[in-house]
Order: C-alpha cells, then structure tokens, then sequence
C-alpha cells in the first residue's frame, strides 16, 4: 500500500505554484526525488505531467543543473512539448539540458565517442531503404538468393537483434536458424563492418555502439563520466522501451540510482509497438527498494470506457494490479472492437 503522507496529501500553503492541482500520488512522484522510482498508470491519469513538475521541481530546487537531468521522451514532439511545459513551470526557459528521444540522446552521446567504436564522429545515419540496399548488396555479393529470402525480412530479423542489445558476436549459427540459409548471422556481421568502412550506422546502431563502449572495460572511462554527469535520469512512455534501450538506462543509473520511469503496463501488454513488458516487471528486481507509485484517477475518459478497458485489461497474466477510477459524468455506453493485437 502507497502511503500518501500527509505533507503530501495536504500542500503546505507555501507550496511553489509548479505543484498547484496535483493529487496525492502525483505529488510523490515529483518529492520522492532519490532513488529509483516507477510510475504506474493508465491512460491519461497524469503520468506525463508527473514527470514534467517533477523535472520542473529537480530545476527549481537545484537539486540538479540542467546538464545533470537525463530526460526521455517517446516522440521529439513530446521532448518540445515538455521543454515548453517546464519553462512554462519555472517562469524562464530552460538550457542546456539533455532531453529528447532515446535515438536523440544516443545520437548526441554517440558523436562524442565515435572513435571508440572505430566511427568519425560525423558518421551518417542511414534510412531504412539503405539499410535494405546495403543488405542486398551484401548478398548477392555471397550468393544468397534474395528472392527466396527477401532483404526487408532478413533486415527486420536484424533489427529485432539490435533492439535486445545483440551485437554479431553474440549471435551464433544456431540463432540464425535457416534464415537466409543458415548464413543470417553472417550477413550481420558482414553488414555491420560495411556500415563502419562507410562510417555509417542504422538507427538501431545509435544505442547498441552505446551499449558496446559501456560495456567494454577498454572505454570505462565514457561511462563513468555519464555517472558523474547525470544525476538524475526521467523516462516518459517506459512501457515502450525496447531490450537495447533498457540496458542503456540501467548502465546510466546504476551509480546515482535516481531513475524515474513512468508507464502504462496494460498498454504494453497488448504489444503495441512490439514492446516489452518486461522490462516492467524488471525494475523492481533490477533496483531493489524501488518505490512503486499508482495514479489511479484518470482525467480523460468516462466510467463506462474505464469499465470496458478494465475488463479486458483484466485478462493479462502479467499485470501487476492497479484500478483505475474517475470522477468524470458516466459517458457514452463503450462497444469494444478487437484491436488490441497492434493493428491500429
Ligand atoms: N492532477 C490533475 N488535475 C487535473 N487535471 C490533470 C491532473 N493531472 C493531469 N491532468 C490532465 O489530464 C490530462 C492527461 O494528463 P497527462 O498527459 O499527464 O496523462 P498521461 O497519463 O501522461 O496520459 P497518456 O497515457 O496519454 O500518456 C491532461 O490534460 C492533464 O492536464
Ligand atoms: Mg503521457
């Protein structure tokens, strides 16, 4: 059970503004600043401005200069929106800090340690139709036949591979299966040493050559001064969080262990976006004494709608239990259309 103190329940009347309008597990999430905190919810229960007055409330008390906040959003609009939204908060625009999408940040991360992973660090990211021309290239190049294993399916393999942090040399013949005869493993690799004689990578490259020189006692030093830098680490839209990115934040956390993820862990679960609940389930066994925090009222959708979300909802062997509630006008009658297979 949360227990909503009262300093929490009951602002004090010097509260700063930035609180105002709050509820109670809300206001946890902004005053329990050390240690990591996870943040689940529903849909439209204030996850997202949680997090926002949280940043604002890091900043205002200087607990943190802005170089010292890692946050991470889903989308690059939802990074501008909460730029805005903290400056907003604070009265004075905020600079300086490291906010944006997972491929943002690693990207900004990546052009300062390029050379670790034998890049320049004015590399080129290539889009997904390079991607496939530069696999194609590569087998025919080795005779495989592409119509019998066309280059997109081969490359999503690939990709799946990057997204769980496995570089080529954690892939064995036997991962490959009969993909692309037997030889998939290959072309990976293949693929990765043409992407470095083009000093290019793929999205997907931006955070796996991060995980690679976090990972490598050779380049500790590119770690340790993350740690020494960030002491605070915020992520939006955690259930979304792949493997490889996963891994990135843990390694970021695990000195200051101030990380801060808010999630919807039902959305997760109808796998939208492929993502991984897992990494859900992990936090906690991963940061022990984690605290866990439900907002549970939600501010967007009427009962019948919660009604007919909960009854589905309750049906997932994995999820972790938490109600949702609201005070709005009972709606509309909700018929439910089976969608939630990711076909939307
Ligand atoms: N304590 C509150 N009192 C009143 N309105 C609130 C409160 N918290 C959030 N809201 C409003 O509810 C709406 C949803 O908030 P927010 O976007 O933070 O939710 P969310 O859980 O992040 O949603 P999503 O699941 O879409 O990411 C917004 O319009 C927000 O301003
Ligand atoms: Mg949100």
């Amino acid at each position: 059970m949360i227990d909503h103190s009262a300093d929490m329940a009951n602002p004090a009347a010097d509260e700063p503004p930035y609180m105002h309008g709050l509820n109670a597990p809300q206001r946890e999430a902004v005053l329990t600043t050390d240690g990591p905190v996870l943040v689940l919810a529903g849909a439209g229960t204030g996850k997202t401005r949680a997090l926002t007055t949280r940043l604002a409330h890091l900043l205002a008390t200087r607990k943190a200069a802005p170089h010292q906040i890692l946050a991470v959003t889903f989308t690059n609009k939802a990074a501008r929106e909460m730029r805005e939204r903290v400056g907003g908060l604070l009265g004075v625009p905020v600079e300086g800090w490291w906010l944006g999408t997972f491929h943002a940040l690693a990207a900004r991360m990546l052009r300062r340690h390029a050379e670790r992973v034998g890049l320049k660090s004015d590399f080129n990211i290539i889009d997904t139709d390079d991607q496939i021309r530069l696999l194609k290239q590569i087998m025919e190049a080795e005779g495989i036949d592409n119509k019998a294993w066309p280059p997109r399916v081969l490359m999503s393999v690939i990709q799946r591979w990057k997204d769980r942090g496995l570089t080529p040399d954690k892939i064995s013949r036997a991962d490959a299966g009969d993909l692309a005869g037997g030889r998939l493993n290959l072309l990976y690799k293949l693929y990765q040493d043409r992407l470095k004689t083009l000093n290019a990578c793929d999205f997907g490259d931006l955070m796996l050559h991060m995980l690679t020189i976090f990972q490598d006692p050779a380049h500790a030093d590119v770690l340790a001064s993350y740690h020494h830098q960030f002491k605070y680490i915020l992520v939006d839209e955690y259930q979304d969080t792949n493997v490889s990115q996963y891994l990135w934040l843990r390694l970021l956390a695990q000195a200051s262990k101030n990380i801060c993820c808010v999630g919807d862990d039902d959305q997760s679960i109808y796998g939208w976006r492929g993502a991984e609940v897992g990494n859900i389930l992990r936090f906690e066994k991963d940061f022990p004494g984690a605290r866990v925090i439900r907002l549970e009222q939600n501010y967007r959708s009427t009962p019948h709608i919660l009604a007919a979300a909960s009854g589905v909802i309750a049906g997932n062997r994995d999820r972790l239990g938490k109600e949702l509630w609201t005070a709005a006008e009972e709606g509309e009658k909700v018929r439910l259309i089976g969608h939630w297979d990711g076909e939307e």
